[in-house]
């Protein structure tokens, strides 16, 4: 057992004018995580302290939060792997804080809804499932396990920008069904990337991967989807489908040129 020192940022907004930070003193084991830590300061110490979560297992992704200046859920870390006796815990960035932990999740999830995260076929239903090989079903296989935390596009500098990119949980969520080979909504879902607040506002911080509790390899994800869009194709497990036909049209051709800091930007 040791004590903590644990300063939270705390903003309730019927009684502050600003956010500032608070702080606690606890008791912890090696072993507990920074979610009992905040648990046991909410239930001993100031039960107006306001934060989500749900299954405190790493399964949920609602307690995403700024634990000593990185993006994380608060039930995978362990006090034993804190660097210092000293705990710092911020919401996320760039989403509107609600109370103290709490963010507004809605402009994170209107990004999400904006990629049809929902298999598009319009094929006649076969008699059986529609089958699909182990290689097809492993080339999307990463970009299934998404929590939706918020993690990665909360710690994307393009993101705190106005929050006007659609931000990598979108784009992995688009990859999940682009390379997906019963999907037809491809196409759409390339236009989509395509717009100039789309995937290519991407700088390759690898923030995002850094930050995802799920280890998805986000920054690969948006390259592959940006070579989708710049060559018309997408490959699966050595399946190769042309971005075309009825509902998969081709999407837009790009003029952009390479920015000075490595990106690639559409010409609008
Ligand atoms: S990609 Fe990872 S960090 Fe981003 S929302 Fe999904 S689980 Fe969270
Ligand atoms: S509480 Fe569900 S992921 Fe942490």
């Amino acid at each position: 057992m040791k004590i903590l020192f644990v300063k939270i940022k705390r903003y309730n907004p019927e009684l502050d004018d600003k956010p500032h930070w608070e702080d606690y003193r606890v008791e912890a084991e090696p072993t507990d995580r920074v979610l009992d830590v905040l648990l046991r300061i909410k239930w001993h110490q100031d039960g107006t302290l306001a934060l989500r979560y749900s299954c405190a297992h790493g399964v949920c992704g609602s307690d995403a939060m700024r634990i000593n200046g990185f993006n994380s859920l608060s039930c995978k870390v362990l006090v034993k792997t804190l660097e210092s006796d000293t705990l710092t815990i911020e919401p996320m960035m760039a989403l509107p804080v609600i109370k103290d932990l709490i963010v507004d999740m809605k402009p994170f999830f209107d990004s999400y809804k904006s990629v049809m995260p929902f298999l598009v076929n319009d094929d006649p239903p076969p008699t059986t499932e529609r089958l699909q090989s182990q290689a097809e079903r492993a080339r999307y296989d990463d970009t299934t396990k998404c929590i939706l935390c918020a993690a990665c596009t909360t710690a994307c500098p393009p993101f705190w920008h106005g929050q006007k990119y659609i931000g990598p949980a979108a784009i992995v969520n688009a990859h999940r069904f682009i390379f997906d080979s019963r999907d037809r909504g491809t196409g759409e879902r390339l236009e989509i990337m395509n717009d100039v607040d789309g995937v290519w506002r991407c700088r390759k911080v690898f923030n995002c991967t850094g930050a995802c509790p799920r280890g998805i390899q986000i920054t690969k994800a948006i390259i592959e989807v940006q070579l989708a869009l710049l060559t018309g194709s997408t490959e699966g497990g050595g399946t190769t489908r042309v971005v075309g036909g009825d509902r998969q049209r081709r999407a837009a051709p790009l003029t952009g040129t390479a920015e000075a800091d490595g990106g690639i930007m559409p010409n609008a």
